[in-house]
């Protein structure tokens, strides 16, 4: 088999056969296949889709290139949930903590940053001396003590995925259903999970712009659960700004907590409400969605959820006081404020050019080998739907280094839109597919 006639065959639309795409995934894993034809195989998947017969193909070839856990020792039912990615969105770091106080067991192995959007991994390594890389052992141990462990991707599960992620993020081809679909659903079924839940976003911040192409990326994603006899349920969430108010990895880590102690921003919480309550549903402790919703807000109004955080913070070896004193956690030098040209109405933040912003002052990667920078992002001072009179502040950005600032701040103004008329209220839960 050669490499550039599978990339030839993709690109001409072809269908490969289950051999063809283990070829693919083990020889890019073990480092026989080169980045730049496992690129551009990416980049013809991007424009060609996957058939149904190969998306299962791929999930099943990058999970077996790892270790499936069997988390069968630890007592309880292992529900995890998962984005597929926005801006300002922290909504695991608080519903994970809401289910395990619950009861749910919340086995969370996460991933990183990818294109404009945060990822758990960095927001959760921004907390001075929080460790992702446990060993399975340490992770197991954990779940069992705890009811939650936040893992990042080892070599051990999932490392195919793992490998094209970081190519997908620097190579343009991350906005692709099947490659999507196939590398969530690949690590989270290693997981040893009972349950899923998926947050698919849709509009400016997400990578899926339309909510029909989220509907098909969720349908997608159930369907592998399904086939694989779990229980999966997704919401369809808008992105068409960023979520809460807060968007980079320290200062969604202030956000966070300050939801957990009841002070969050309304959409984040109730984002992040519905999604634990979808967890306890699907972890069996209650017996409708009803009972599970007010389970999950007792959890946040008792403080529970949030000493339950703390305790997870402080096991994987992170400050868990920096959560109630921000100025332990990594901070900025320097901040700008960005001023509303004109009094009107905010019809519009778009999400993409806050988390672009955010990104290019070191919130995220353009290239591999780049390293986060935890202390930068953008903070919002307004919503979609506020009044704002001419020079009042829409935004600050906070920044550690001037290179690239000025850039930033372009984008950040121009992603602003003021209009006359107060504009239509968006739904944030728009659809359940399941
Ligand atoms: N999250 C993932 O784990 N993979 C993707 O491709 C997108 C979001």
């Amino acid at each position: 088999m050669r490499t550039v006639d599978l990339i030839l065959r993709k690109r001409g639309g072809e269908e490969l056969s289950v051999d063809e795409i283990q070829y693919l995934i083990n020889g890019y894993t073990t480092g026989e296949i080169p980045d730049y034809q496992m690129s551009a195989f990416l980049m013809a998947t991007y424009f060609t889709g996957m058939t149904d017969r190969e998306l299962s193909s791929f999930t099943d070839v990058m999970m077996a290139s790892g270790e499936v856990l069997s988390l069968g020792d630890v007592p309880g039912v292992k529900v995890d949930k998962h984005s597929t990615g926005g801006v300002g969105d922290k909504t695991s770091l608080i519903c994970a903590p809401i289910a395990a106080a619950a009861g749910v067991v919340v086995p969370m192995i996460s991933g990183r940053s990818l294109g404009h959007t945060g990822g758990t991994l960095d927001k959760l390594e921004s907390i001075p001396g929080f460790r992702t890389d446990l060993t399975l052992d340490q992770f197991r141990a954990q779940l069992s003590q705890l009811g939650l462990a936040f893992m990042g991707q080892s070599e051990e599960i999932a490392p195919a995925d793992k490998r094209l992620y970081v190519l997908r993020d620097v190579t343009g081809t991350v906005e692709s259903i099947s490659l999507i679909a196939s590398s969530i659903m690949s690590k989270k079924m290693a997981e040893g999970l009972d349950a899923l839940v998926l947050d698919v976003k849709v509009g400016d911040g997400a990578f899926m712009k339309k909510q029909v192409d989220a509907r098909r990326l969720a349908a997608a994603m159930v369907g592998v659960g399904r086939r694989l006899d779990k229980r999966v349920q997704a919401l369809i969430t808008d992105m068409h700004q960023p979520l809460g108010y807060a968007v980079g990895n320290a200062l969604e880590v202030m956000e966070v907590s300050q939801t957990l102690q009841k002070a969050g921003p309304a959409d984040l919480t109730r984002l992040s409400l519905e999604l634990s309550a979808r967890m306890i549903h699907l972890g069996k402790v209650t017996s409708t969605l009803d009972e599970a919703r007010k389970v999950a807000e007792d959890k946040l109004m008792d403080g529970s959820a949030y000493r339950k955080f703390k305790q997870v913070v402080e096991a994987q070896g992170g400050n868990p006081q920096s959560l109630d004193r921000f100025e332990l956690l990594p901070n900025a030098t320097g901040m700008r404020e960005i001023l509303s040209p004109r009094a009107g109405f905010v019809s519009a933040i778009k999400a993409e050019d806050i988390g672009r912003a955010s990104a290019m002052m070191g919130a995220g990667r353009s290239r591999k080998e780049d390293v986060i920078d935890p202390a930068v992002g953008v903070i919002l001072e307004v919503k979609a739907g506020e009044k704002v009179e001419s020079g009042s502040v829409l935004c600050r950005l906070y920044y550690t280094s001037e290179e690239n600032l000025d850039e930033a701040a372009d984008l950040v103004e121009d992603a602003f839109r003021i209009s006359g008329a107060r504009p239509e209220e968006r739904e944030l839960i728009l659809e359940v597919v399941s």
